[in-house]
């Protein structure tokens, strides 16, 4: 009979930690959650009393932690705590992309993983169920539990994969209405226990359980054939732009045929996220370990045409304002890598600024929810210039109003809904003419814009 968890310690309080632990709590009264994070400032957001302070903006979140925290949902810096009293622990912590040593730029830093996986042998005094919930290369549950085993105080651990699916910005309605849950293991009880909690909101029928390997493996490939969607119709996109196709018109009667599907087929300035190019870069790393050649070059290609894209969009920026921008001011809409986040990990804004600030233009930003201090160290991160000058080349404005007032020309580099509501016509007046706007996204409406008279360009028409 599988043990009845009563306390889940889940160690990381990121973007994942924190929603999926809060998803837990709220459909799982029952049972204690405490999510513990080495970085104090951020478990002091989480429990800021202004809800606005939230460390992750995502839709619905901040009412499940009001509802839940403190009465079975806590925050807290104790880590050793947390974990001695645990039935189940959660390991959510970063997993990015190395940045030194072999596997440089490729492989997965597992650093973080295994410093969890110490301490909780070193605290541990009865048996756990350890959840790798990060994301892993294949095969890390043969390390973790390596570390469990060798270094622990002799009890039992059993390890699960239990990788996330969840999308930000659609974290919360992802987690309490997943598409599947995928529980992979050994130990059948193990399996039941955490197979038992996801059955409080998910139809059993959606929890999917595999050996470990599969698990670990399915996720790096569930990123990698998302990621490869958006690169397919990427491709396509600067070809549509060549030959009078319309991206949106291909990728709909595409889409139609149900053996492709309609999901994940919009063309944009390239995808972003912490996730997809790790993941992918990770794959192709361990592809590459097994002498894997080809498959490697075939998924690497995926982050090869992304990069094509941002920068065949910062390109015709370029080119369409006279082959210069140096001087001119390019307002930027959007920052995050998608919309309904504050996340810039990755965001395609990222790079195409660096393009730009590369040919001396100058840039004045507007997102809804990116603070200044963030797009700045998204900037300084890159090492491509000072941070004085970062901050004399680019202004971070308040409202879109600023960020467009007497600008050459407007990028729109993020979703944001909102971004339509704008009064385009005022917007117009105040820039410099031509007044032109290249839409990364394909937000905009063509022959409104054009009727007030922008010169409009979208990405894949
Ligand atoms: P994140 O950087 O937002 O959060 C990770 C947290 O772990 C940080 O707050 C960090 O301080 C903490 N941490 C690191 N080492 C620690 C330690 N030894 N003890 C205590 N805390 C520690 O990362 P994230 O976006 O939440 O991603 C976490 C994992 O989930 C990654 O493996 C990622 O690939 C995977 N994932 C992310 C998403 C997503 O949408 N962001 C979705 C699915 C899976
Ligand atoms: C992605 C996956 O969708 C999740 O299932 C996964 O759990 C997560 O990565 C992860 O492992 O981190 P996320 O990166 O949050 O989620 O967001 P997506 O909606 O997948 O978007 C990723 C990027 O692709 C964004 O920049 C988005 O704008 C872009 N995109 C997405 C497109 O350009 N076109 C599309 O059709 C879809």
């Amino acid at each position: 009979m599988s043990k009845t968890i009563k306390k889940i310690c889940c160690i990381g309080a990121g973007y994942v930690g924190g929603p999926t632990m809060s998803v837990i709590a709220k459909q799982c009264p029952h049972i204690d959650v405490t999510i513990v994070d080495v970085n104090a400032a951020r478990i002091n957001a989480w429990n800021d009393k202004n809800l606005e302070n939230l460390p992750v903006y995502e839709p619905g979140l901040s009412e499940i932690v009001e509802e839940a925290r403190n009465r079975n949902l806590f925050f807290s810096t104790d880590i050793d705590r947390a974990i001695d009293e645990a039935d189940m622990i959660f390991i959510s912590v970063n997993t990015p992309t190395k940045n030194y040593g072999k596997g440089k730029g490729l492989a997965a830093d597992l650093k973080y993983i295994e410093l969890c996986a110490r301490q909780i042998a070193a605290v541990a005094k009865n048996n756990k169920i350890v959840v790798e919930k990060s994301t892993l290369p294949v095969r890390t549950a043969a390390a973790l539990k390596s570390i469990l085993d060798n270094t622990g105080n002799g009890v039992d651990f059993h390890i699960l994969s239990n990788p996330e699916f969840l999308a930000e910005g659609t974290a919360i309605t992802d987690l309490i209405n997943p598409d599947r849950v995928l529980i992979g293991g050994e130990n059948e009880n193990a399996i039941a226990a955490l197979v038992d909690i996801y059955a409080n909101w998910v139809e059993r029928s959606k929890i999917l359980t595999t050996n470990l390997w599969s698990s670990e493996l399915s996720k790096l490939t569930a990123n990698a054939f998302l990621a490869q969607r958006v690169s397919s119709i990427n491709a396509i996109s600067a070809l549509c732009e060549k030959t009078g196709a319309n991206v949106d018109e291909v990728a709909k009667a595409i889409g139609m045929d149900t053996r492709i599907g309609s999901k994940f087929l919009k063309a944009s300035v390239g995808f972003g996220g912490s996730c997809f190019q790790k993941d992918i870069l990770n794959l192709v790393y361990i592809a590459r370990s097994y002498g894997l050649t080809e498959v490697a070059d075939y998924w690497d290609q995926v982050i090869h045409m992304n990069d094509y894209q941002k920068h065949r969009f910062a390109d015709h920026i370029i080119q369409t304002l006279y082959n210069t921008v140096s001087g001119k001011k390019i307002a930027f809409l959007g920052w995050a890598f998608k919309k309904d986040t504050n996340d810039t990990r990755e965001s395609a804004a990222i790079y195409v600024a660096d393009y730009l600030l590369n040919e001396q233009a100058e840039i004045t930003v507007y997102d809804p929810k990116v603070s200044a201090e963030r797009i700045y160290a998204d900037l300084d991160d890159l090492n491509s210039r000072s941070s004085d000058e970062n901050r004399r080349l680019v202004k971070i404005v308040n409202t879109p109003y600023d960020a467009c007032d007497d600008a050459h020309a407007i990028a729109i580099l993020t979703e944001w809904d909102v971004f339509k509501t704008y009064d385009w016509q005022k917007i117009k007046e105040k820039m410099k003419k031509p007044a032109f706007v290249f839409d990364g996204r394909k937000l905009l409406n063509r022959k409104e814009l054009e009727d007030i008279g922008f010169k409009y360009y979208a990405i894949g028409e």
